[in-house]
């Protein structure tokens, strides 16, 4: 299928839950109150990717991004690494809470999909 639909109520706040999604792995993270503020608050000058949270996500409770590496393709580990977004562990690339690269050899922020909110409870990514 293309498409994948979500219930986004079975994801509890600070999860991020693995779906797979055209063979690829798809990161649905239901954010909290404090990852959120820290995210919104980070400086886009110190970034190799620049982008601010606002363009990285529709509603600032959840990220949906592919959990491909943007070095080499392996999955990042979620809730891991020093900004405690995303840890790949391949070759030590670490990703913060709105999936942005902030250290290690991967050169982009991991990519956001095509997605939409048809209601409050469901995202339907593609
Ligand atoms: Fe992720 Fe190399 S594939 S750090």
């Amino acid at each position: 299928l293309s498409q994948i639909e979500v219930k986004l109520a079975d994801i509890p706040e600070g999860k991020n839950v693995t779906f797979k999604w055209r063979g690829k792995p798809l990161f649905v993270r239901h954010r909290t109150e404090k990852e959120i503020a820290a995210e919104e608050a980070v400086n886009i000058g110190e970034l190799r990717d620049p982008q601010h949270d606002k363009e990285r996500v529709q509603n600032p409770k959840w990220v949906i991004v592919l959990g491909v590496c943007t070095h080499l393709g392996c999955v990042p580990i979620a809730n891991a690494g020093d900004y405690g977004g995303y840890y790949c562990p391949c070759h030590g690339s670490h990703y913060d809470a709105s999936g942005r690269i902030r250290k290690g050899p991967a050169p982009l922020n991991l990519e956001v999909p095509y997605y939409e909110f048809p209601d409050e409870d469901t995202v339907v990514v593609g």
